[in-house]
């Protein structure tokens, strides 16, 4: 295997290193921590069995290094803290959502700022004003809420990522990209009048963390202008999106990461954005937009079900590390140290030759369980199983992203396979060290010396959508 060193390359030609070393240091010192746990492998063992082989149901203690996601599991800043301390909890008209509110129009330009308490709670408002059933929305690849909560309108969640965006080995640098002629193509097969906005999610979290070119966004906003449909961004890593812009697009290496991404926010209408990813919060998340009567219809539905327009469902203090999340999540040597500590782990365990999502992503580094594991076809979940065993190994916690989670269950047959069958390594921001992930790289390659000997699982409980997070698994022996 070829070890990828994209970024690497691409920051040395220019120069832009700051030190003149090739190790990118953590940018921040640690100032408070939390104990690790360490339970032994018959403690792991017992947790996989009351768990019924879903990592979702394990007790965070019973986990060493926990890679389940990197949504709200970042640590904040002590600006962010201090912010915190200095929330305002007025109910309404607070300070706090002033200051948040200034925050966000400063970085996207939308004139509509409505706070929820994460994603998709701005997910589920804004299709509940805008999609209907039967309707059918684009995105370059839903995330899994964002699908299920298209699907809950009962209306069509359609994947239109570029060719190429589905095959782990194939390296481009835009690999998030929506296929423009496939969208125009939907527009022309569904007709405009089914299709409310067309989403583009940055970075393509279900795609591998791949990053989406501003010249696909352009492409994406002229057809929308052409049928008059809004675009909508899924805004959750918008600030990885922008540093790949910069590393990657010709014409935006001396641009900075802010000024990349508000030329993103003002391809589109507006954006839903999960405010635990680059907000780096632990929780919050808003929709923004431009359009005033679907910002009050929005608003209406916010406080029936969050609360008033100038909180949803946030504490005061949530709104004030947002705000201070979203100016520091773009600091240079913030995203330098972000990126290079993913492709970091990425080419640890492609350099041992597990296959992996190339090239790797922004937040993530997603195992290729297809083809680690061939012996185990799709309804029987080999990434369930890589992910179990990595679990069993050496007490590393990741998810699943493949048929549990996007296939389908079809009565009497097995699943509809998904697309692709990974396991995604999230790392959290600014949590774990070089040796956190060191380690990580050991018990992925221990794992890989003995693949041949996973087998597969069977879902013995599932809930009717999202089941992944409640399914309970036998192993099949
Ligand atoms: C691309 C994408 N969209 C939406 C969401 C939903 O955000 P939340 O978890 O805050 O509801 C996520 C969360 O992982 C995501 O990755």
């Amino acid at each position: 295997m070829t070890p990828v060193h994209l970024a690497d390359s691409v920051l040395a030609q220019e120069g832009q290193i700051p030190l003149p070393y090739r190790t990118i240091i953590e940018p921040f010192k640690i100032h408070s921590t939390q104990a690790i746990d360490f339970p032994t492998p018959d403690q792991r063992e017992a947790a996989l069995q009351r768990a019924g082989y879903n990592l979702f149901g394990l007790h965070a203690e019973e986990v060493i290094i926990d890679l389940l996601t990197d949504s709200g599991t970042g640590a904040m800043s002590a600006k962010q803290w201090a912010g915190m301390m200095v929330g305002d909890e007025s109910y309404a008209g607070s300070r706090s959502f002033y200051r948040f509110e200034t925050a966000v129009k400063d970085l996207t330009g939308f004139d509509e700022i409505i706070p929820t308490h994460q994603g998709r709670a701005a997910e589920r408002i804004l299709f509940s004003v805008t999609v209907k059933a039967g309707d059918v929305v684009p995105n370059n690849t839903h995330f899994d809420t964002t699908r299920a909560n298209v699907e809950y309108q009962e209306a069509e969640a359609r994947d239109l990522v570029i060719p190429g965006g589905t095959d782990p080995a194939h390296v481009l640098p835009f690999k998030g990209n929506m296929d423009v002629a496939a969208l125009r193509a939907t527009i022309e097969a569904v007709g405009r009048e089914r299709i409310p906005m067309v989403m583009v999610t940055v970075t393509n979290n279900s795609g591998g963390g791949q990053p989406v070119s501003m010249e696909n966004l352009r492409e994406v906003r002229a057809i929308c202008d052409e049928y008059g449909i809004p675009l909508i961004l899924d805004a959750c890593r918008f600030a990885e999106n922008a540093w790949f812009i910069k590393l990657r697009e010709p014409g935006y290496a001396d641009k900075t990461p802010k000024e990349i991404a508000r030329e993103m926010f003002s391809l589109a209408d507006g954006c839903t954005m999960s405010a635990k990813k680059d907000g780096l919060a632990n929780i919050g998340g808003f929709v923004a937009l431009n359009d005033p009567e679907v910002a009050a219809a929005c608003r209406n539905l916010l406080i029936l079900t969050e609360g008033f327009p100038t909180y949803g469902g946030l504490a005061g203090y949530d709104l004030e590390a947002i705000a201070q999340g979203l100016e520091e999540v773009l600091h240079e040597e913030y995203l330098r140290y972000r990126i290079r500590s993913t492709e970091y782990l990425a080419e640890k365990v492609l350099g041992a030759g597990v296959p992996i999502v190339r090239p790797p992503g922004g937040h993530a580094v997603y195992l290729d369980a297809k083809a680690f594991l061939p012996h185990i076809p799709p309804h029987e979940y080999p990434a369930q199983s890589l992910a179990v065993e990595l679990y069993r190994e050496g007490g590393v916690r990741g998810v699943e992203i493949g048929t549990v989670m996007f296939g389908r269950a079809r009565a009497g047959q097995p699943d509809e396979a998904a697309a692709m069958e990974l396991v995604r390594l999230a790392i959290p921001r600014r949590t774990y060290t070089q040796s956190h992930i060191d380690f990580v790289g050991e018990v992925v390659i221990a794992v890989a010396a003995r693949s041949e000997s996973l087998r597969g699982y069977r879902i013995v409980e599932q809930a009717p959508w999202l089941r992944h997070f409640t399914a309970r698994f036998e192993p099949i022996t």
